[in-house]
């Protein structure tokens, strides 16, 4: 698997895709290409709800119709209101076959007391594995897996700087076969082709979430009450960026509880807590990445209700650190 993924590289004559027109004529050739590759059998679809699974969702819809099964994993590690926003759209809007799996005693159970950053990728990324081969057997017939995996994974991947979950690596017992149609696209053309395909532009414009989701914001080994804080501080940091009228101004903004405390005074008693740090980039295509100027107000607002009411926290930092040499994610 690993060597097919060095194999793909994009074409240099294949055009940016920026316009309508453009979009069209990759949908047009995919849903052929999709068709003749799939046939009358069923694919099987991991569909987060982020940007790249939605818009392959939308596009295997358009070629196959009911042979997709999207299959939404609760992993524990989604940020707050998540899952349910996923099954409310999908299920009512698109009329996608949609199995809903809350997995999260599972992979929290795997992730326990494991530190590294690339082992709890891996630890997730096979874990995932894991629960589409049971839905695969239950499905019955299942000969494809669709995945979303765009462009600057597969570059990421073959520098060596990180493993993807929907990169390579699948275990010798599975018999799927790939259906990758996004793997030669930038995030920036994944949107536009998702705005050809019909799909609103609140999904199709939403931040990108990496495959391990909050647990690359959770840094060091997991545990629930930490995890429970930064989805918290997360949920808080969006609705304040909400209302501050910044939402379509940011690329991608988060928090993140690094695996460290802080001594803190809370209610007259010395506290040693979490620090919570917000972080925000604009960005095009993720490969580089810069820091804006949030509104002081703004993150002020924002530090004090996280510290009021998120449990366990003593800290709040803004992350001023551009890509490179950090990357988005403190992993
Ligand atoms: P980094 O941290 O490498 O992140 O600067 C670049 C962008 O990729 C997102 N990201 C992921 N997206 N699967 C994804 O689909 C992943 O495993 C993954 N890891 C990071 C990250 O949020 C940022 O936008």
């Amino acid at each position: 698997m690993a060597n097919k993924k060095n194999d793909v590289v994009r074409p240099e004559d294949m055009p940016r895709i920026t316009t309508m027109e453009l979009a069209k004529k990759f949908i047009d050739e995919q849903v052929e290409k999709i068709r003749n590759q799939v046939g009358d059998k069923k694919v099987l679809l991991a569909l987060s709800g982020g940007v790249d699974s939605s818009v392959l969702a939308a596009l295997l819809i358009k070629a196959v119709g009911k042979q997709l099964y999207c299959v939404h994993v609760n992993h524990g590690l989604m940020r707050k209101n998540e899952s349910e926003g996923v099954v409310e759209v999908f299920q009512k809007e698109l009329d996608a076959n949609l199995i809903y799996i809350d997995a999260t005693d599972r992979f929290l159970g795997k992730l326990k007391n494991v530190a590294g950053p690339e082992e709890k990728r891996s630890i997730i990324g096979k874990e995932f594995i894991e629960v589409f081969a049971e839905e695969a057997r239950k499905l019955k017939g299942v000969k494809y897996l669709a995945q979303g995996t765009i462009y600057p994974d597969i570059i990421e991947s073959k520098k060596g700087h990180k493993a993807h979950h929907n990169v390579g690596g699948l275990p010798k017992d599975l018999k799927f076969k790939l259906v990758e149609p996004l793997e030669l696209l930038y995030k920036d053309e994944v949107r536009v082709v998702g705005i050809a395909l019909g799909l609103p532009e609140s999904m199709v414009y939403r931040q990108p979430f990496p495959g391990p989701g909050l647990g690359v914001r959770c840094t060091g080994a997991i545990t629930r009450d930490r995890l429970e804080a930064v989805r918290e501080s997360d949920a808080i940091l969006r609705e304040e960026v909400e209302k501050a009228g910044y939402t379509d101004k940011i690329w991608q903004f988060f928090t993140v509880i690094p695996n460290m405390c802080s001594v803190g005074v809370k209610n007259d008693h010395r506290v040693y807590d979490w620090c919570v740090i917000i972080r925000a980039v604009n960005s095009v295509d993720a490969m580089t990445a810069t820091v804006p100027e949030l509104p002081w107000e703004l993150l002020k607002t924002v530090t004090d209700r996280i510290l009021k009411e998120v449990d366990g926290v003593c800290r709040v930092a803004y992350d001023l650190s551009p890509k490179p040499i950090s990357t988005i994610e403190w992993e």
